[in-house]
């Protein structure tokens, strides 16, 4: 396992604390160590479309389907940016292996738990030594290309996949990195989740009950108590906020009691009636996105969308 030093313990606790202060977690916080690993995994299973909805899994198996014409040469190399438990990735894999001779699989998260998980379920398709779990925040890692070299041979072609991580980055911060990082040959599929509908507010509405659930309410608030904070300290709300013309779903935790968050040997206080921002999600449109990808030099070349127009599956190059 290679662990990337945006994860060194100073920079993480360092880049807590900041974003604390301005009543805010990053979104990768919820998904680091173990339990936090463990309980997003539940919501996985229990929610996400992915896993339970027959429609949005075809949409991916047509996408790999589709990309596989686009290959050429005898090895490739699978980089999973954002794995997660890694089932999509294990999918494409498994049609990867029926055209190349060989495939190595690069299962990177920012967290490690994330990355084991993965590489348990690719070891289903590769033999282990052809996976390289590393670890590694993506919106904090401006020589990604570099580190990645350090990994697989520059020469091998590479297939991106960002699944699922639209949502949780800044695009300003992360659709740049993804335009550096593409080279002649390089393939990236992507996936967004939509708002359904011709009219952008409407569908973010449609959707916004589906985040407040018991095993989403469970995953957030257990970042919390990993804080020592109580889940009765205050009340988390869900709703929709608009950034730089973007909608995104977010969940607010506010304080009913004054509680102080500490992380090594500082702390941040959050006065009673203040809010903690503790997850948001961007949702797109397919014009917004292609809008939003045309900024970074990057066009979507092929695309899937679901039935209920709820996630789409996108083949983007480098334009
Ligand atoms: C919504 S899940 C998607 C997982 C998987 N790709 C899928 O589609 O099922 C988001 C994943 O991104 C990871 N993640 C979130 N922020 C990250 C960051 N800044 N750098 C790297 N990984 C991140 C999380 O740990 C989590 O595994």
């Amino acid at each position: 396992m290679i662990v990337h030093h945006s994860q060194f313990p100073v920079s993480v606790q360092r880049q807590l604390l900041d974003a604390l202060r301005l009543g805010q977690v990053p979104p990768r916080f919820l998904y680091d160590g173990d339990r936090q690993t463990q309980k997003w995994l539940a919501v996985h299973r229990a929610h996400s479309p992915s896993r339970i909805d027959a429609g949005v899994q075809s949409i991916y198996e047509q996408a790999f389907d589709a990309s596989l014409g686009q290959a050429a040469g005898e090895s490739a190399c699978l980089v999973g940016l954002g794995c997660g438990g890694g089932q999509k990735d294990t999918r494409y894999l498994a049609k990867l292996k029926s055209i190349y001779s060989t495939i190595d699989y690069v299962p990177c998260d920012v967290s490690q738990a994330m990355t084991r998980v993965a590489r348990e379920a690719a070891a289903a398709e590769l033999p282990l030594e052809r996976i390289h779990p590393f670890v590694c925040d993506l919106a904090n890692a401006p020589d990604l290309g570099q580190a990645l070299d350090g990994i697989v041979s520059p020469e091998t072609k590479r297939v991106f996949t960002f699944f699922g991580m639209i949502p949780n980055l800044e695009p300003a911060v992360i659709l740049p990195r993804l335009a550096a990082l593409l080279r002649e040959g390089d393939r990236l599929l992507l996936s967004a989740n939509l708002a359904p509908g011709d009219n952008y507010r409407n569908g973010v509405e449609t959707v916004l009950p589906q985040y407040d659930n018991t095993e989403t309410r469970a995953w957030l608030l257990s970042f919390l108590e990993g804080m020592g904070v109580s889940p009765a300290a205050g009340q988390l709300r869900f709703g929709i906020e608009e950034v730089d013309g973007l909608l995104r779903i977010v969940a607010n935790f506010k304080f009913l009691n004054t509680v102080r968050l500490r992380v090594a040997d500082e702390s941040v206080e959050f006065a009673a009636g203040r809010s903690l921002r503790l997850f948001y999600s961007y949702r797109h449109t397919e014009q917004t996105l292609a809008k939003r990808l045309a900024k970074h030099g990057l066009a979507v070349a092929d695309s899937e969308i679901d039935a209920s127009a709820e996630e789409g599956v996108f083949r983007v190059e480098w334009v």
